[in-house]
């Protein structure tokens, strides 16, 4: 007989009949009731034991996180709570789980508990929820791109150029760190590593990215990225999935239109595909909501919040604009801001990004047209000589959700501007070369996949919406 799934089995129009189904125990009530789940779904199904027909020795190895083999018959249940349930004619305990040790216990552990216990808590229903959203979220996106005529690149993972200029590296060598070979001045000769030349582990895709767009018209890489960036928030990794498409001919607007088209498409796809878990985790905000004071409490629940983006325009604000309304607003005249505005080309901090959409716009908003000297060098110099054409785009709960530009494709711009910053020419020769055979308008962005599978999920803490998290003093699995 084929095994079912959890899941299988509670679908609506499943038939009743002898199934067979393996999985862990959740809880084992009065001798008699196993909630089983075996990951397919948020649900478990019951499972309900003769123990006048089964062995005390069995009956004794049935503890939570056990493993079992179940042959029965789905029958109508008999109890409140569930359609079905299964009347167990046979059950085989696969692997025995010690009670008295195992971490996972029926009741609230905290999420810094489970942290510590990452390799097991996808045994409970909040990180299954996640981690299967997380899933779907990554089918999701890989099926945009390829039904909106997207190349799915892989861009390397080791690179030889440290210009990207977005964070700290890690560097990537072989050599003895006791002894390293030296230059005659004492420092380290790279020649002699493995690559011939210092390399690192990469901020990002996008200079390969833009190779490629600039040939085959519309790419995107999804990838894990590295930042050596000593940031312990909630919201940074050292390790972090990241997604770039890069589309030539386009420009900043049809940057604009795209990311904001791509996101309300996932949305929508998990709000389709992922109802239970995302009912699910809906409720574990409400209850955690409960214990806080009215005012902090969130206006929309989980899934309002989720389709609220989805069907609403994303608010489009220049830079200069936004400066103006920070200026001028409550915490920056009371002084309740960290970093008080003060003027045009100051940085924006998470606490400013958060006021604009949280506070005074309530909606995702993409900020453009950005002061040169605060963003990166690749980006294309508007007419006004002192903005640059980039966007960035702010959700709520989260702040910076993507960043994004159209790219200099002006070679003599683009060389003055690296000079500026004391960026080696040579080392990013085929990056200048795209500049001078067939260069064109070209745009793309970035999305920070843990921070959309934070939005969606609710969690509030960056490390735990990714299976092994990397951050500063913090590697362990
Ligand atoms: O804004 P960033 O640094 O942009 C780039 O790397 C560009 N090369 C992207 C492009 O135009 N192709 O990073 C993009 C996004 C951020 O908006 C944020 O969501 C996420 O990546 N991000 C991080 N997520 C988790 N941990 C970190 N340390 C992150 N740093 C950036
Ligand atoms: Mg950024």
């Amino acid at each position: 007989m084929k095994t079912s799934t959890v899941a299988e089995l509670l679908s609506k129009n499943i038939k009743l009949h002898d199934i067979e189904i393996k999985g862990w125990v959740r809880t084992f009530r009065a001798n008699r009731f196993i909630a089983l789940n075996d990951g397919s779904t948020i649900h478990n199904i019951q499972c309900v034991v003769d123990f006048e027909k089964t062995e005390e020795e069995t009956l004794k190895r049935i503890t939570t996180g056990a493993a079992v083999h179940i042959k029965g018959e789905l029958v109508e249940s008999q109890g409140k709570g569930q359609q079905v349930e299964i009347q167990v004619k046979s059950i085989v305990i696969l692997g025995d789980s010690d009670p008295e040790t195992y971490p996972i216990q029926p009741k609230k552990h905290s999420f810094e508990f489970l942290r510590e216990n990452a390799h097991l808590r996808t045994r409970t229903s909040t990180f299954s929820a996640v981690m299967r959203l997380r899933s779907s979220l990554s089918f999701a996106i890989h099926k945009y791109f390829n039904e909106n005529g997207f190349y799915y690149m892989h861009t390397p993972i080791v690179t030889g150029s440290d210009a990207e200029g977005a964070g700290e590296m890690f560097r990537v060598s072989t050599l003895d760190e006791k002894n390293p070979p030296l230059n005659e001045d004492g420092s380290v000769n790279y020649k002699e590593d493995f690559f011939g030349k210092e390399t690192n582990l990469t901020v990002s895709g996008q200079l390969e990215a833009e190779t490629y767009a600039m040939s085959l018209g519309k790419v995107y890489t999804f990838g894990p990225t590295f930042r050596a960036e000593n940031s312990n928030t909630s919201r940074h990794l050292a390790e972090f999935w990241m997604i770039e498409p890069e589309v030539a001919f386009m420009d900043l607007a049809g940057n604009m239109d795209l990311a904001e088209d791509f996101l309300k498409s996932i949305l929508n796809y998990v709000l389709e595909q992922n109802k239970d878990d995302l009912e699910f985790l809906e409720a574990r905000l409400l209850d955690e909501e409960k214990v806080k004071p009215q005012a902090e409490r969130s206006e929309m629940s989980l899934i309002e919040k989720l389709k609220f983006v989805a069907d609403n325009h994303f608010k489009r604000v220049s830079y200069t604009e936004a400066i103006d309304i920070l200026k001028n607003s409550k915490p920056n005249k009371k002084k309740k801001f960290k970093y008080i505005i003060e003027e045009w080309g100051a940085d924006l901090q998470s606490e400013h990004e958060r006021f604009l959409v949280e506070k005074h716009f309530k909606c995702p908003v993409i900020l453009f047209d950005y002061p040169a000297n605060i963003k990166a060098f690749y980006m294309r110099l508007n007419e006004d000589g002192k903005t640059v054409r980039a966007m960035d785009i702010l959700f709520p709960g989260i702040g910076e959700m993507v960043g994004g530009s159209q790219r200099e494709e002006r070679l003599e711009v683009l060389k003055e501007k690296m000079k500026a910053l004391d960026i080696d020419e040579e080392e990013l020769w085929w990056y200048l070369d795209l500049r001078k055979y067939g260069t064109a308008v070209h745009s793309g962005f970035g999305l920070g996949f843990e921070r959309l599978v934070m939005f969606v999920t609710g969690m509030g803490n960056i490390r735990d919406v990714i299976p092994y998290p990397r951050t500063p003093q913090n590697a362990e699995f």
